[in-house]
């Protein structure tokens, strides 16, 4: 994706938003094709091995950095994944209006902070339907803890979700209140 030099507070923070959201997604992709590789039946263990450490390396992004790293998808399967507010609806919207777009960014205010939000669509992979496809081909352990879940019946190239990162313009202080959150 083209980055021209963006007229925001902290453009070295948004680039580098953009490279760990770049990593993430490539690991959930290699984690998901290895997953599709195996011979053997796949275990509970190394089912549940693909999209729940996406989650987790969300959180640890947000909390080393100051940064809000989330997942948004329209037919979650985490309802803690569910759009967040208008302007997310609008950005998948967007992504799903334009199959080219990637990612953009644009100004917000979250929970009275004024900060830049990057938005970065993901897109389904044939290795991502054997847990995303068929609802009656998911894995048991999906039935089972998922009992509202809605992120099945996709396709091979369609929007999934995005993931969005939201970088306070004051990011100093929002690690600091990630550590100390009393102070
Ligand atoms: C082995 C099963 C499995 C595979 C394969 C898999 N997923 Fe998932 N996916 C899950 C589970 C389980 C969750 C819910 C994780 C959680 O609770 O945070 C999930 C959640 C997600 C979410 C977060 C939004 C939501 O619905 O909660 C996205 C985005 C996502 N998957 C995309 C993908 C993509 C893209 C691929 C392929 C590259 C893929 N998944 C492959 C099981 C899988």
């Amino acid at each position: 994706m083209a980055l021209a030099a963006p007229n925001i507070p902290n453009p070295s923070e948004l680039s580098r938003a953009i490279q760990d959201i770049e990593n993430l997604d490539a690991m959930r992709s290699g984690l998901a094709s290895s997953l599709e590789g195996r011979t053997e039946e796949p275990t509970l263990q190394t089912m549940q091995e693909v999209c729940r450490p996406v989650g987790m390396r969300a959180r640890q992004l947000s909390q080393e950095n100051g940064w809000q790293v989330k997942q948004i998808a329209k037919k979650y399967r985490n309802p803690a994944h569910a759009p967040d507010n208008l302007q997310s609806r609008i950005a998948l919207a967007r992504f799903e209006q334009n199959p080219e777009l990637v990612g953009f960014w644009d100004r917000e205010t979250i929970d009275g902070q004024s900060g830049t939000r990057y938005y970065r669509r993901i897109n389904v992979e044939a290795s991502c339907l054997a847990c995303h496809g068929l609802k009656e081909n998911r894995p048991q352990f999906v039935k089972d803890n998922y009992p509202q879940d809605l992120a099945y019946n996709f396709h091979v190239g369609d929007l999934r979700g995005m993931y969005a990162v939201f970088i306070p313009d004051d990011v100093k202080q929002a690690i600091q209140d990630a550590v100390n959150p009393s102070s």
